[in-house]
């Protein structure tokens, strides 16, 4: 099996998830944008004219919770998919949001933005997928103003997080041959950031200072029957499986996704599965 690029590496993938109708946007990364949030910002700025930036914000899980818990801010929200920035404008014009904007741009390559501009720059699981993490963090690093205690705060999955883990060892069962079953060649792009070194030093070689990074989990209740719907091939993560093992072999691939899900995480006396969910948080400092 020859292993092909990861398409979640690729602008495109993210645009087959589609237009999402939905006026509060939330989902497993809400709480995450929220610890990121209350880590990056003190408590004393929360009703000040703060400006934020939100680097593949998706639909908007981040933004469009800061619009109503830092009410004097003024957000910026960016993807390079259409189709995100098309779901985050319903949510801001369903919700009559006046303060974030929804652009389209590619987050390694911001040039529409004035440098020095913003307080505060977000990219939760959005750099990750970016194939060029170091020019996008001195973008960010542009973009944020000197001598204000700017900080950039990025989330990452962590090597344990629920769908990433389970999904490669999935691939590693499902490829199971004479030698034993295969392992990627090179780290998946939701598990690009997982080592907490490499995590610091990219950071720092794009000029932040202070670097911290934070380790937070959030582990998560799934029923049996839910499971499949983690299997969607519009989600580029799992359709980067799916590529690499091709067509034949999906439904044996989703069958053992959940065999080892009830293997791994057995349901508990509530008849649910808890499934790790962890992350890191890194924050540095623009002096
Ligand atoms: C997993 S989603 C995360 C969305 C959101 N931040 C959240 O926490 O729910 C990753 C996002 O990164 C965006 N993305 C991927 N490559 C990008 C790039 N080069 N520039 C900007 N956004 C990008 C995708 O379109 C997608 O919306």
């Amino acid at each position: 099996m020859i292993q092909t690029t990861f398409s979640s590496y690729l602008a495109e993938s993210w645009n087959k998830i589609g237009e999402i109708k939905i006026l509060k946007p939330g989902g497993m990364t809400l709480d995450f944008s929220i610890d990121a949030l209350n880590l990056t910002i003190p408590k004393c700025k929360i009703n000040e004219n703060i400006k934020i930036l939100d680097v593949g914000a998706g639909f908007g899980v981040l933004s469009i919770y800061a619009s109503t818990n830092y009410p004097n801010s003024e957000i910026i929200a960016t993807d390079i998919s259409k189709c995100m920035i098309d779901s985050l404008n319903y949510s801001i014009q369903g919700n009559q949001i006046k303060n974030v904007t929804a652009k389209v741009m590619d987050g390694q390559s911001m040039p529409e933005l004035q440098s020095e501009s913003f307080d505060y720059c977000f990219s939760m699981f959005g750099l990750i997928y970016f194939p060029d993490r170091l020019k996008s963090l001195k973008e960010m690093y542009r973009l944020l103003k000197s001598n204000n205690n700017s900080k950039v705060s990025i989330g990452s999955w962590q090597s344990d997080a629920f769908l990433p883990m389970v999904l490669e060892k999935t691939y590693e069962k499902v490829t199971v041959g004479s030698s034993g079953g295969l392992k990627l060649t090179s780290k998946q792009p939701a598990l690009s950031l997982d080592d907490k070194v490499l995590f610091k030093s990219e950071l720092e070689q794009a000029g932040f200072k202070n670097v911290e990074i934070h380790s937070i989990g959030h582990p998560l209740e799934v029923t049996t029957e839910s499971l499949s719907n983690y299997l969607r091939p519009e989600n580029p993560v799992v359709d980067d499986f799916f590529k690499l093992i091709g067509d034949d072999n999906i439904n044996k691939f989703k069958e053992t996704f959940i065999n080892l899900v009830l293997e791994l995480f057995p349901k508990n006396e509530n008849g649910f599965h808890i499934v790790p969910w962890n992350s890191y948080i890194g924050i540095g400092e623009k002096l």
